[in-house]
């Protein structure tokens, strides 16, 4: 039998692919600096199997953990999620000038402090680094970034105060500043405006909470585990719409009994303060979800009524003098 030479196919095969029009550069959508960006911070992080998409004889457009404008091909998005990345979030993602999605979650050997080249980023509007390693300060130049609706730098190291510029940030729909190591007071006006969902716990915060909370609606305040002290009475009143409140494990202190809380209100935790009084009897008015009270200071009958009763005890428990149900009677 006589078969052809290997070479001679080879050469035969090669020939073809060269006649052949190369359909993938002929349809490439990829801007190609974006695409040059792109295989800078595969590069930076070593290369990792997460971005094994990333090749350059492919289109960028159809890369994973990212998303390409459907008119301008650019990068919109950048999507680093759940894997073994390794290394610090590099400056030449401030490259990417039409990004408006940046994502690196649940990346625990990423490290580093959060790099001032996003600040160039002004196309951003959903920005998410968290559970991850950071460290450093939160920092301040997000307060440029002004179409930002969704800042979450939760789950980090990071430490340092809350900088006041971020009260720049007025079309903010939800900030996550929880669980890192943030020290220092809230900044007085930060985050009003329209700022619904404010999430600072698992912080070490301190001082009182700035009054200028109690002139704007929220829905979700989560301020628990700091060291945060004084009152907190102004948030309530009739007219707010508030729905959410966790300020429970501070060093609250003021008086419960004549704080009028809004209809709007179905879930309220102030458990571990120093809050004294008796419970308003119109919180039997309110349709609560959740309700804590436990371990402060609090003196009295608990109202009967609406869902008081419906609570575990645990929910009232460790108090200086509450009684009635669902705790023994008084
Ligand atoms: C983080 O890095 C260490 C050391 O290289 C490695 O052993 C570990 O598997 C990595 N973890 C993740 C989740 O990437
Ligand atoms: C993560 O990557 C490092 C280095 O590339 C490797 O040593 C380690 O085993 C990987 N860890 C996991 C969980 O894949
Ligand atoms: C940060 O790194 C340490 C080890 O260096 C690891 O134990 C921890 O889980 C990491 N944190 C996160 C949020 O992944
Ligand atoms: C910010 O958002 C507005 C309204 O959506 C838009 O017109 C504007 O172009 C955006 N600015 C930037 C820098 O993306
Ligand atoms: C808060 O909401 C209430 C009820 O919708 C409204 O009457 C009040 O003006 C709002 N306050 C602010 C500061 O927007
Ligand atoms: C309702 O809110 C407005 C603006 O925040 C305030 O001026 C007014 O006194 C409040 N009214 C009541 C009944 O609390
Ligand atoms: C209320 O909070 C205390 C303290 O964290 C906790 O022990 C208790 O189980 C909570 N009760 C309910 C009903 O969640």
């Amino acid at each position: 039998m006589n078969s052809p030479p290997p070479l001679l196919l080879l050469g035969l095969s090669l020939l073809l692919f060269l006649s052949l029009p190369t359909p993938s550069l002929a349809a490439e959508r990829c801007n190609p600096n974006d695409k040059k960006v792109l295989l800078k911070i595969k590069k930076s992080f070593g290369n990792p199997y997460l971005l094994a998409s990333w090749v350059s004889s492919s289109d960028c457009c159809d890369w994973y953990q990212v998303e390409c404008d459907r008119t301008t091909n650019r990068i919109i998005s950048l999507t680093i999620f759940a894997g073994n990345l390794s290394g610090q979030i590099p400056a030449a993602v401030g490259d990417l000038p039409y990004l408006q999605t940046l994502v690196f979650r649940k990346l625990s050997n990423l490290t580093g402090t959060i790099p001032s080249a996003i600040a160039k980023l002004t196309h951003l509007t959903l920005v998410e680094l968290s559970w991850t390693n950071l460290t450093g300060p939160v920092p301040a130049f997000f307060a440029q970034l002004k179409n930002l609706t969704f800042l979450d730098l939760s789950f980090n190291d990071l430490s340092g105060s809350i900088p006041p510029e971020l009260g720049q940030l007025t079309n903010l729909d939800a900030i996550h500043l929880d669980r890192n190591k943030l020290t220092g007071k809230i900044p007085e006006w930060i985050f009003t405006g329209d700022v619904p969902d404010i999430y600072l716990s698992h912080n070490q915060l301190t001082g009182p909470i700035p009054k200028s909370f109690g002139y704007y609606n929220y829905t979700t305040l989560d301020f628990s585990r700091n060291m945060l002290s004084g009152d907190l009475s102004f948030l309530f009143g009739s007219n707010k719409t508030v729905q959410i409140v966790d300020f429970s494990r501070n060093k609250l202190e003021f008086k419960l009994s004549n704080v009028v809380f809004p209809a709007s209100l179905t879930s309220l935790d102030l458990n571990h303060n120093k809050i004294f009084g008796s419970l308003p009897e119109e919180l039997t008015t309110l349709n609560f979800q959740y309700l804590n009270v436990s371990y402060n200071r609090l003196c009295g009958k608990i109202p009967t009524g609406g869902k008081l009763q419906s609570f575990a005890a645990t929910s009232y428990f460790h108090n200086k003098c509450l009684c009635g149900a669902p705790l023994p009677a008084c």
